[in-house]
């Protein structure tokens, strides 16, 4: 039966009793792991956030209520317990912070009783991720997640602290805004006042921060949920977590210096890594021709050959044709691969064509120097013997080539590279190989829309030195542009923004925004960027993702309290739902979708 606390006070956390004198009497409130009953003892182990801790219950001590409450207790039972810390009668047990100990209790209270849980709660748990989402909140007790939800909160309450001491002001931005242009799709909120118009919830508070810096705060800070309606992956989510900032008067160093002191004081604090500082830069193009990535893990080499001059005028249709069509003809050197069986190639090349790629030639060198080759057949000796040359291949390789666009091929290159360093166990958890990438194009072109779009967003400034071809060769012009990587995640990103009128113009005219459109949708920005506007610019983290890597959480789920699923819906609460008739008349609202 449940009972009240009755003036119990909790005096310690379960693993903070390690340390206090034997004999020093404590009250501990948690949770029941497990319960053993041994006759005439019974031995509950209690959990609570900071851990187990063993309670004995021996009728002697703790009298006869007590002990006969003691067994009829059960998994997850809620309970008081009042005792004394002892040392362990029977084996210590390593594997616990308080394994040497444990509390004799005197009294117990059972604040609260259980069903039986769906699931035992237990660290790495092997059930179904619907049912641990559907019960989240039996999910949250384990003590793997609770791990990293503490870590979370450690590492956000860290940022502050940095980011105050730095002169950064935590301001809040709203969530009822005007869409905000990331470039995903919005989640919208009707507006029952202004029956037909609608709010965004933000994508990112960008255009705010930016305002902030025309306010003449200076430096701001926040920890922002950001929305954006976009398909999930392992480390995305509808609903996410930015630590974001902006900056006035600076150029792109200080905003790489404020942020690399930030994550050196984040790792150091939180976790014990030391991570040595200036972090390495590369530009994007480096980063595309070196990687095929502009996210490029680093702890493993494998990087990306242009072979393309040494196969120009080669027997090999594949090859010739790619060049002729504009593209070009890379390669990468899975070394030691060589004797791959034809099986597994087969799957190379499924997993290529899965990227984009329409095929992927190979060519292993054999122990004995001769070749085993999708495409041997068609170049003479002294063109393959090039081509390994260029490759760096020696016998027991295995030498991938793409050709096609070079976005294609950086596409199917690079993530090769990284699959067959997963399955080759070159990915090592415990190095933290952080990166900037900088210098990305201003504008990249759609297919889609047939046009140019912004690659980070409309109001990222342009390299002065590039500006001049923003008519004649558009897609050449780099942005002021960055992003922080580690270990192959776009942690963060940002940039400078541009500060003056005409070049935020001519900017939105190239991206196709016609005056009103423009205006419609951040006139205000424009508007307020005539009333002296300092230069500013940026950077906002995934904190989430970052928390993902300090954890090694194979998903975002594990760090995040309550995460969405694949569809975007909540198993715990089944959101999103239906509404009642008279909400949506309130809102003027009418639904054609039919309901499921
Ligand atoms: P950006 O769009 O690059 O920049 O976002 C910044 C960082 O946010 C994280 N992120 C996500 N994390 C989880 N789930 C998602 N769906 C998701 N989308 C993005 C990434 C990313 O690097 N306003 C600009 C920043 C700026 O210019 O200052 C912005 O939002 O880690
Ligand atoms: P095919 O002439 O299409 O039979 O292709 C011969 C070899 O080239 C096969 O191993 C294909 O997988 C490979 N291949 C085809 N297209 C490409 C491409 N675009 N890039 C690299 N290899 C390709």
């Amino acid at each position: 039966m449940a009972e009240s606390m009755k003036g119990l006070h909790r005096t310690h956390r379960c693993t903070e009793v390690v340390g206090l004198p034997f004999g020093e009497q404590v009250t501990v409130m948690g949770w029941v792991q497990k319960r053993r009953n041994l006759g005439s003892l019974i031995f509950i182990d209690l959990r609570d956030r900071s851990g187990l801790l063993q309670i004995v219950f021996d009728e002697e001590r703790c009298g006869k209520e007590s002990f006969e409450k003691a067994g009829n207790l059960r998994a997850e039972f809620v309970l008081a317990v009042t005792g004394t810390i002892e040392k362990r009668t029977a084996a210590v047990n390593e594997n616990l912070k308080t394994g040497e100990i444990e509390v004799i209790a005197s009294s117990l209270t059972v604040l609260s009783e259980s069903e039986v849980p769906p699931f035992e709660i237990t660290e790495n748990s092997q059930t179904r991720d619907e049912l641990r989402l559907k019960y989240r909140y039996l999910d949250l007790r384990r003590p793997d997640i609770q791990k990293n939800l503490i870590l979370r909160s450690k590492v956000a309450q860290l940022m502050r602290e940095f980011m105050s001491k730095e002169g950064f002001l935590e301001i809040e931005t709203p969530m009822l805004c005007k869409s905000t242009p990331e470039g995903a799709r919005d989640y919208l909120v009707p507006s029952r006042i202004h029956s037909g118009h609608f709010y965004a919830l933000p994508q990112s508070p960008q255009l705010y921060k930016q305002l902030l810096m025309v306010s003449g705060y200076d430096r701001y800070f926040q920890i922002a949920r950001c929305f954006r309606d976009e398909d999930l992956r392992a480390d995305r989510q509808p609903e996410f977590t930015q630590a974001d900032m902006e900056l006035s008067f600076v150029d792109v160093d200080d905003v790489i210096d404020v942020n690399e002191r930030l994550m050196q004081y984040v790792f150091r604090e939180a976790i014990g890594v030391e991570i040595p500082l200036p972090m390495k830069r590369m530009s994007w193009q480096e980063a595309m021709d070196r990687f095929g990535s502009d996210k490029p893990d680093i702890r493993f080499g494998m990087e990306l050959h242009d072979v393309s001059e040494v196969v120009k005028g080669c027997g090999f249709g594949v090859f010739t044709g790619a060049l002729e069509a504009g593209g070009s003809v890379r390669a990468i050197n899975a070394k030691g691969h060589g004797e791959m069986p034809r099986k597994k190639i087969d799957k190379l090349v499924e997993f290529a064509k899965g990227c984009g790629a329409k095929g992927l030639a190979y060519l292993a060198v054999n122990a004995d120097g001769t070749y085993k080759s999708s495409f041997a057949k068609f170049m003479t000796p002294e063109e393959l013997e090039a081509l390994v040359k260029a490759l760096d291949g020696e016998p027991g390789d295995l030498l991938l080539f793409a050709a096609d666009k070079n976005k294609i091929v950086w596409n199917v290159l690079g993530a090769l590279r990284l699959m067959i360093a997963e399955e080759d166990g070159l990915l090592d958890p415990n190095r933290y190989e952080f990166l900037w990438i900088t210098d990305f194009p201003l504008l990249e072109w759609s297919d889609e829309e047939e046009r140019f779009v912004a690659m980070h967003h409309p109001f990222t400034m342009p390299m002065e030195e590039d500006w001049e071809r923003i008519d004649s060769d558009p897609g050449s012009v780099r942005a002021k542009a960055y992003d922080i990587v580690l270990n192959g995640t776009e942690l963060g990103g940002g940039s400078v923004r541009i500060h003056q009128d005409h070049i935020q113009e001519k900017m939105l005219e190239v991206l196709g925004f016609t005056k009103e459109r423009a205006h419609e949708q951040f006139g205000f920005l424009l508007e307020a960027f005539r009333y002296g506007v300092p230069p500013h610019a940026g950077l906002a983290y995934g904190l989430d993702r970052l928390i993902m890597h300090m954890v090694h959480a194979s998903s975002i789920r594990d760090v995040i309290a309550f995460p969405k699923v694949k569809d975007a819906s909540d198993l715990m609460t089944d959101a999103p739902g239906t509404v009642d008739e008279k909400q949506l008349e309130e809102l003027g609202i009418q639904c054609v979708a039919p309901e499921e």
